[in-house]
């Protein structure tokens, strides 16, 4: 049974953030490597949403509820807008003279492999765990502001923006897969995948970054795995909510942090599009 909220709306917000150009180069708290962190998530989003929205279109027919009809619509519009937001960021990132079209080039030869070999339930399940991995960390954004403290502004508000509809269409790549197909153990394997090959992307964006910057040192790298592994790190916090996933019972809302959701939508009261 689904836990979504009956009165949840998602939709798009057509936002204008006027990011800085240039982007200043260690834009978070002027730290090479939390900088890098975000940014090389960034590189993934375009791609990787894309990949969302063509795993779930396909099943649009077959979902004859009208309230997941619509939430499938705000999804997909989200989604949309996220992927030219991160296109717009991931340029600026490209004038500042990182290789993305290098760090792009694997997720997409991976995307179109997946498209073309696996089943498209798999190709769902491969968005539900996404979208797991997503609403676990945008939850952390929203709710510890420690982990943007010292950002510059506009650069909280896009991830915060990002953080609140990721927050918002948490449940509908999952409820549509509960109903056209279900099974856990698909979905199991596919965050298994999932969570390998986000920390394998992650990890490689940073180091090119901090690379380029000559800011790959011994002393930079340890101190961000500690921030993202130590007792209390970013990564560190996540574990138990990611793991609720292999439950059998597990559902996006049993995490239920619909206030905070309102809470933060406040700060974006803009006209929807
Ligand atoms: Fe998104
Ligand atoms: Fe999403």
């Amino acid at each position: 049974m689904s836990l979504t909220p009956v009165d949840l709306k998602i939709r798009p917000r057509r936002m204008d953030f006027g990011l800085p150009d240039p982007l200043p180069r260690h834009w978070h708290s002027n730290d090479p490597f939390k900088t890098h962190f975000f940014n090389a998530m960034s590189v993934l989003f375009p791609d990787g949403e894309r990949y969302f929205i063509d795993s779930v279109r396909p099943f649009r027919a077959q979902i004859k509820d009208p309230v997941l009809l619509e939430q499938i619509s705000g999804f997909i519009g989200q989604e949309g807008h996220h992927s030219r937001e991160h296109i717009d960021y991931n340029n600026r990132l490209r004038a500042l003279g990182y290789n993305i079209d290098r760090l792009e080039m694997p997720v997409k030869r991976r995307i179109r492999f997946v498209q073309k070999q696996f089943s498209a339930e798999r190709q769902l399940a491969g968005t539900v765990a996404m979208e797991h991995f997503t609403a676990i960390l945008a939850n952390a954004l929203l709710s510890e502001p420690q982990w943007l403290a010292q950002a510059s502004p506009e650069m909280q508000k896009l991830w915060r923006w990002h953080a609140l509809e990721e927050t918002e269409h948490k449940a509908v790549a999952f409820d549509v897969y509960m109903q056209v197909c279900g099974d856990r153990k698909i979905l199991r394997r596919a965050m298994r995948q999932a969570t390998f090959f986000f920390l394998k992307d992650v990890t490689k964006g940073t180091l090119h970054m901090l690379k380029k910057d000559g800011k790959l040192t011994l002393s930079v790298w340890c101190k961000g795995m500690l921030w993202l592994w130590g007792r209390q790190g970013f990564f560190t916090r996540l574990i138990p909510a990611y793991r609720d996933f292999y439950r059998n019972d597990f559902h996006p809302w049993q995490h239920n942090n619909a206030v905070l959701m309102e809470q933060v939508a406040k700060e974006f009261e803009l006209q929807p599009a």
